[in-house]
């Protein structure tokens, strides 16, 4: 059955920022981004992400980021931390939750945190001790769910394995992240189905790239098996640096409307973000990749 609610988990500042090619997006841009999401009525931001900044020049000023913010009441601004020197940085700043990730590829962890699989949980371990020590909660990310952009095929029971360990270690929600985007309704179904055996299906998340249009069925799917937390970017923007030809995640735009179409609350102001997305691209100097802000237009 669908979710009478959701979650949804704003994408835009970090996932959707971080492989925009070219000149530094201004930091004074990324604050003012993540402010107007937060007026629009979004109440999970990925504000940032303190990784290194030769991997990933684009989130360089993570501390000035998320110093930055005008923080709202209700709304809980995250980054990603993959390492104790990340998470460090993150508690400097006065973060209250922040994000493991790696992945069910090897192929992809290597290429994205230098690492092997095994290597990257038994990394993610203090990372997590130190949070909860500081009373910060902990996300966790499985990658190339779906398929990777170096191995192809990779088997759900993969993704169960991964997600159950980083479960196992404390992470209060896995996101599963189909990074390439390349997933179907049914792939996506079964990865779900085998997931949600070593992990409760209303601790998942989906985290949908829509390289290949797929990204609304694949949720309309797996939100049919229960799942109700839901990651997307405004405008569709974004793309990960270490999956060539990967587009953005899902629009959050998009999200919002097929909500509304199902009767399924979100709490957010679809029309907020849709001028939000418009602001943002203008910024960029191109248009929304989402269909449904297209299609509605700016305010
Ligand atoms: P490494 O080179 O193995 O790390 O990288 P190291 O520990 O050997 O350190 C090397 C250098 O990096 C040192 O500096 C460290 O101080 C520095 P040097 O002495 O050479 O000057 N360093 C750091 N600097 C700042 N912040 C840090 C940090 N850690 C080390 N936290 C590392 C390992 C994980 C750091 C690197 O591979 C990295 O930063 N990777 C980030 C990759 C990334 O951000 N990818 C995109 C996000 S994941 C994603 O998009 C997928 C997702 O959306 C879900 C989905 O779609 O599937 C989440
Ligand atoms: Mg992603």
């Amino acid at each position: 059955a669908l979710p009478t609610s959701i979650k949804l988990f704003e994408m835009a500042p970090r996932d959707g920022l971080q492989n925009e090619p070219g000149t530094l997006v201004p930091t004074a841009t990324k604050i003012e981004l993540i402010e107007r999401l937060a007026n629009a009525g979004i109440r999970h931001i990925e504000a940032a992400s303190f990784v290194s900044p030769k991997w990933v020049p684009q989130m360089g000023d993570a501390d000035e980021v998320m110093r930055g913010i005008q923080r709202q009441h209700g709304v809980v601004y995250s980054a990603l931390t993959p390492n104790l020197k990340g998470l460090e940085g993150a508690l400097e700043a006065g973060i209250e939750e922040v994000a493991v990730f790696g992945a069910a590829s090897e192929a992809f962890s290597q290429k994205n945190i230098n690492c092997s699989i095994a290597e990257s949980l038994a990394r993610f371990e203090p990372v997590l001790a130190r949070a909860h020590e500081a009373g910060v909660r902990v996300r966790g990310y499985v990658s190339c769910v779906l398929g990777c952009p170096y191995e192809g095929y990779i088997a759900p029971e993969k993704v169960a394995e991964v997600a159950k360990a980083l479960f196992e270690m404390g992470c209060y929600e896995i996101s599963l992240g189909d990074t390439v985007g390349v997933g179907t309704p049914l792939a996506a179904k079964r990865m779900i189905e085998a997931t949600r055996q070593q992990v409760p299906i209303e601790k998942l998340a989906a985290h949908f790239h829509d390289t290949y249009g797929m990204a609304i069925a694949n949720l309309y799917a797996v939100m049919e098996e229960g799942v109700s937390v839901i990651d997307a970017a405004t405008a569709g923007l974004g793309g990960c640096p270490y999956a060539k030809g990967a587009s953005g995640n899902v629009a959050t735009e998009d999200v919002l409307y097929l909500a509304e179409g199902l009767g399924i609350e979100t709490g957010i102001n679809l029309q907020a973000v849709i001028d939000t997305g418009y602001w943002i691209t203008q910024q960029l100097g191109r248009k929304p990749s989402a269909k449904v802000a297209l299609a509605r237009g700016c305010s």
